[in-house]
């Protein structure tokens, strides 16, 4: 049962979609829609069992509530998942299908990129359904893509985070370990780069390490010893769980501040960063940068605002660290403590 899951928390509604003809299978999670229609992205992803894919969803989709309520935005959460075969991709016949399903939730659920899903793919969810965001318009694809925009938030956010720890928000000459070169985590390292941080960076694809050490001049290391780098900040831009029981005892960095969602493994993971003395910028304070631009046509946004809502982060994220300290919890917890008390206040709970 989808219920016995432990992350199946509150839902409101988790649906698995399956379509013989083009293969698809889908989970798609709508955690809490208080604020508003259900907003997150769509992650094509191979999975070891339908019930790791199921509680990815779960994971993801409780992450954008908090998300979305701290970024103020006038949107629930929800996430979804395409699993893959090993090695495949999402066909464009799979994100028809996948497109039809979302258009029967009526708006309920509206996705947008995620890891393996680009602007060209949720050009073909769009040909089924118009509650769908992170479209290519007449700018094209580059003008879609919210990584950018999710980057620009953890850089400010990186400051905010480097202030709060040594009293000094400059990233110049400061050493980031960056995990994860993908959309995030390259643009990311041009910001990082263009303000004058040093930087070591590693990823799966030995193609676009290759690539950052060219053109960014950053070091590189193993992706099974990027978190143990002797850096200033380790940013981790790839996948969820990376702060976990073996990794958190060997991590280089005094502070942690990166795009991945779900970063900490669990509850246990949050403190015991407070143990070590590290301090945790929690992920769905910082990468709200990307839902901030994608939400935009629903928000009403100009590209000037979007700009500024991102430039909020960094406050947002001090004054989560100050509620922390004060409170002896770690950052994701009073994160968290304040995303729902956010929603209840909106939602007229409270
Ligand atoms: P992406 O798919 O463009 O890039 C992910 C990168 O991580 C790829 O280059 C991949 O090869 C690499 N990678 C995977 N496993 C790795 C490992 N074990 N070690 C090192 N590298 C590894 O994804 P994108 O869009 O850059 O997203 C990265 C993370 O940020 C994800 O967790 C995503 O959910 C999160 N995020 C993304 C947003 C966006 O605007 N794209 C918004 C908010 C969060």
């Amino acid at each position: 049962m989808l219920s016995d899951l432990p992350d199946y928390d509150d839902h409101e509604m988790v649906a698995f979609l399956r379509d013989k003809e083009s293969g698809l299978r889908a989970v798609i999670a709508i955690h809490d829609t208080r604020l508003g229609p259900a907003h997150g992205g769509t992650r094509a992803w191979h999975y070891g069992s339908e019930a790791a894919a199921a509680t990815d969803a779960l994971r993801l989709s409780r992450g954008m509530t908090l998300k979305n309520a701290v970024a103020g935005l006038p949107l629930g959460g929800g996430k979804s998942v395409i699993l893959l075969e090993a090695g495949g991709r999402a066909t464009p016949a799979m994100l028809r299908a996948f497109g039809r399903a979302v258009d029967t939730l009526g708006g309920r659920y509206i996705p947008a990129e995620d890891v393996g899903i680009g602007p060209d793919d949720m050009a073909e969810i769009a040909a089924e359904t118009r509650h769908a965001l992170g479209v290519p318009g007449p700018e094209g694809a580059a003008g879609a893509d919210p990584s950018p925009y999710t980057a620009l938030g953890i850089f400010h956010a990186m400051g905010a985070a480097l202030g709060f720890a040594t009293g000094d928000a400059s990233v110049r000459g400061r050493h980031v370990a960056v995990q994860g070169l993908g959309g995030v985590g390259r643009n990311l390292c041009e910001y990082l780069a263009e303000a004058g941080a040093r930087l070591t960076v590693a990823d799966i694809d030995a193609g676009r390490v290759a690539a950052a050490a060219r053109s960014l001049d950053a070091e590189t290391a193993d992706p099974d010893a990027i978190h143990r780098v002797a850096a200033d900040v380790f940013a981790p831009c790839a996948l969820g769980g990376v702060l976990n029981a073996r990794t958190i005892p060997e991590l280089g960095a005094g502070i942690v501040c990166g795009g991945a969602n779900n970063q900490l493994a669990d509850a246990r993971a949050g403190e015991a960063l407070l143990g070590r003395g590290i301090l945790y910028a929690p992920d769905f304070v910082v990468n709200a940068g990307g839902v901030i631009w994608t939400s935009a046509p629903i928000t009403g946004a100009t590209p000037d605002e979007v700009t500024a809502r991102i430039g909020e982060i960094p406050a947002r994220l001090t004054d989560i660290l100050e509620r922390a300290r004060r409170a002896g919890v770690p950052p994701e917890a009073a994160a968290e403590t304040h995303a729902l008390a956010l929603i209840e206040a909106r939602s007229g709970g409270a």
